[in-house]
């Protein structure tokens, strides 16, 4: 295994065309395979752009699912209870549809895949999805530390070169602005809850009851209560089950570079876009988002 400094055992994937939208090498290798994967009537499916809010709706629901009981959700780490559908590593990772397939029902399984790659054995089963949206300014400066940290992830590069690349849909998954677009035409065909990371900050009690809601459950006020406490950006940094520092032993995440629980707010873009940059991405932004009736606030 690699040490927390030194690089040699991974190799940085390059980005491969899927069906348009670029992936991942260690992911796409996997492809095949996920395109059949068997989804069951029960499975939960956790969709998002990386970096829109995954591990947070998880904890929300595996919370909702367990009555509020915290210490059963410490049972494992987030990355244990819940499969990465489309993920693909070096040896010894378990890919995705391997690790899904292990796990008992009710699964919670997590994409990042944007609406036409979903495998359609979700949609025949009538899966519930919870699909979340972040702003793209936020988005784009998350993901890029998450790149940084990550070193099975893709080379950043500088910021100046991920902020074009980001523009360029040249990250893994692809345009962020055909991601959410696409989500969002398709919610009502299906059974999609189409949440808003900036919504979950700005009142994340009323998000988490459309959640109870959306999933069938009913809970009292305490229990509520009791899962916002617990989902609060500061109570999750803290937890080591769902902080990801569980796979600092592994060493591709790079702690001291970013933490993955780095900043969890609403307007942090501000500290990364220049002026220049900024203007041009509003303009950008216009141009893809014209006509779309998605509408994203940057900042609370
Ligand atoms: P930042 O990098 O902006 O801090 P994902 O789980 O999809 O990979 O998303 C990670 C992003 O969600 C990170 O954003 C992380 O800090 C943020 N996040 C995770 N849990 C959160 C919480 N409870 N409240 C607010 N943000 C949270």
């Amino acid at each position: 295994m690699a040490e927390q400094n030194s690089t040699p055992d991974f190799v940085r994937p390059v980005l491969v065309p899927i069906e348009g939208v670029q992936i991942q090498s260690n992911f796409a290798a996997n492809w095949d395979r996920v395109k059949v994967f068997q989804a069951k009537p029960d499975d939960l499916l956790i969709a998002t752009y990386p970096k829109a809010g995954t591990t947070w709706v998880s904890e929300i629901v595996d919370l909702i699912n367990n009555k509020g009981d915290t210490e059963k959700c410490k049972r494992a780490p987030t990355h244990e209870r819940v499969a990465f559908l489309e993920f693909g590593a070096p040896k010894p990772l378990p890919i995705g549809v391997e690790q899904a397939a292990k796990m008992p029902s009710p699964r919670m399984i997590k994409t990042h895949l944007p609406y036409q790659l979903v495998p359609k054995s979700f949609w025949e089963q009538n899966c519930k999805v919870i699909y979340v949206a972040r702003n793209a300014k936020d988005n784009v400066v998350s993901y890029y530390h998450f790149d940084k940290m990550n070193r099975i992830q893709s080379n950043p590069g500088t910021w100046e070169e991920y902020f074009e690349n980001f523009i360029e849909g040249n990250v893994s998954f692809g345009s962020w602005y055909d991601h959410v677009k696409n989500w969002w035409e398709n919610k009502d065909r299906h059974r999609i809850l189409y949440m808003f990371y900036e919504d979950m900050k700005k009142d994340l009690r009323k998000e988490i009851l459309r959640v109870v809601h959306f999933l069938e459950k009913e809970l009292p006020d305490e229990i509520i209560d009791k899962i916002v406490h617990h989902t609060t950006f500061e109570v999750m940094k803290e937890n080591p089950m769902a902080n990801y520092s569980s796979l600092a032993g592994a060493g591709f995440l790079d702690h001291k570079m970013s933490h993955f629980m780095r900043k969890g707010s609403v307007g942090d873009w501000k500290n990364y876009f220049t002026v220049a940059q900024n203007e041009r991405f509003d303009a950008d932004y216009k141009k893809k988002m014209e006509g779309a009736m998605l509408k994203f606030v940057t900042e609370l």
